[in-house]
């Protein structure tokens, strides 16, 4: 595990913004993976900011989301329809984006269809990752065992009391999620896992320093071969 800790959240995020341009500059046509949440914001603001002054050009280069809420409109202001559209989306030129549809009438029917959507892109060339304050990455939730395929997954209830505050209450955060597996995560030839501020140090310090456990998802991200982890300093308290 490459760590690499910045010394504040936009220095975390330009970092993270300068490898995504690494990446679409070693390869025009790269599978993006990404991830919605607070954390990805100041990437986006920045990957917008290379894109519109003609530094990173996106046409040949597709998206993966992570996860979505199940069920959810697209149309909705809490979807992750909505904000990958509002921040990032509509602001650049990828190619084709994709995210789980919570909409779908069958939602195992679509986790299937997703994976075999990643797999004909030839697999993600370099996912982004945010980490939940109890070890999620995408919505796989601590649990007995590692998640392979993306798969419909019900929500832990303290991921359910963080995404409050994107809603009016807590009892409107949808319970279930359709999320990428933990291995379709693993599959990823590089991954990226960015962490800002103190809530986030003792996931941060479980996940790399602690045992492999699917009771701390990102621990399994010790065993990848190319993970780096962006961490402020605030995050990295614990492992510096
Ligand atoms: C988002 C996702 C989640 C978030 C995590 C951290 O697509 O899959 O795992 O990355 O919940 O969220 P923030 O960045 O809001 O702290």
């Amino acid at each position: 595990m490459n760590i690499l800790v910045q010394k504040n959240y936009d220095d975390l995020s330009k970092k993270c913004a300068e490898l995504i341009k690494a990446q679409i500059a070693a390869k025009s046509d790269s599978v993006l993976g990404l991830a919605t949440g607070s954390t990805p914001l100041g990437t986006y603001k920045e990957l917008i900011r290379m894109n519109h002054a003609g530094e990173l050009d996106f046409s040949r280069a597709i998206a993966f989301n992570l996860d979505e809420y199940f069920p959810i409109k697209k149309s909705s202001d809490q979807s992750y329809h909505y904000y990958m559209r509002e921040n990032l989306f509509k602001h650049v030129n990828f190619a084709q984006t994709f995210i789980p549809d919570g909409e779908a009438p069958d939602a195992a029917k679509e986790c299937a269809a997703y994976d075999e959507k990643i797999a004909a892109q030839g697999g993600i060339d370099l996912q982004i990752l945010g980490i939940g304050n109890n070890g999620h990455i995408g919505f796989n939730e601590p649990d007995d065992k590692f998640t392979s395929a993306t798969n419909h997954t019900l929500l832990d209830e303290s991921t359910i009391k963080a995404n409050a505050r994107f809603f009016a209450s807590e009892s409107e955060v949808p319970r279930h999620s359709l999320t990428m597996g933990i291995g379709t995560i693993f599959r990823a030839k590089k991954i990226i896992l960015l962490a800002s501020g103190a809530g986030k140090a003792d996931a941060i310090f479980k996940a790399t320093r602690g045992p492999i456990t699917p009771q701390m998802p990102a621990s399994v991200l010790q065993l990848h071969p190319d993970v780096t982890i962006i961490a402020d300093e605030d995050a990295a308290k614990l492992i510096q």
